[in-house]
């Protein structure tokens, strides 16, 4: 459950941002960055968990990369590089 996935690199230009609202969900957001969230400053409504307990950082900027590639079209090079992903 949460917003349209499609315009995931509108919301978060920078992969590092979108990776913090992943590990941060909606609570920790607003508690440490505002009632805003991403680049088109969407009001934090809340249901989106965090994931810093139950996912690793590398997992975390993985599901990123996931998500940028597959709904938000991004180019799978520069998305990697992007999110700190090593490509091996
Ligand atoms: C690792 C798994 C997940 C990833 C990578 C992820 C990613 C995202 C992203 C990128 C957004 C912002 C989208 C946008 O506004 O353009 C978002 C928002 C949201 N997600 Fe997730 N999500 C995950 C898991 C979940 C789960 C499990 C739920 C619900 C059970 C959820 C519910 C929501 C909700 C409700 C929002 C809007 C939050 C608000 O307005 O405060 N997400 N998620």
């Amino acid at each position: 459950m949460g917003p349209s996935l499609a315009t995931v690199t509108v919301t978060w230009p920078d992969c590092l941002d979108h990776i913090r609202w992943v590990t941060l969900g909606s609570e920790g957001w607003r508690a440490e960055a505002g009632g805003t969230y991403g680049a088109t400053a969407k009001p934090v409504q809340g249901g989106m968990p965090a994931h810093r307990d139950t996912l690793t950082p590398e997992q975390i900027a993985a599901v990123a990369v996931f998500e940028r590639i597959t709904y938000g079209g991004a180019a799978e090079a520069e998305t990697l590089a992007a999110c700190g992903v090593p490509t091996g």
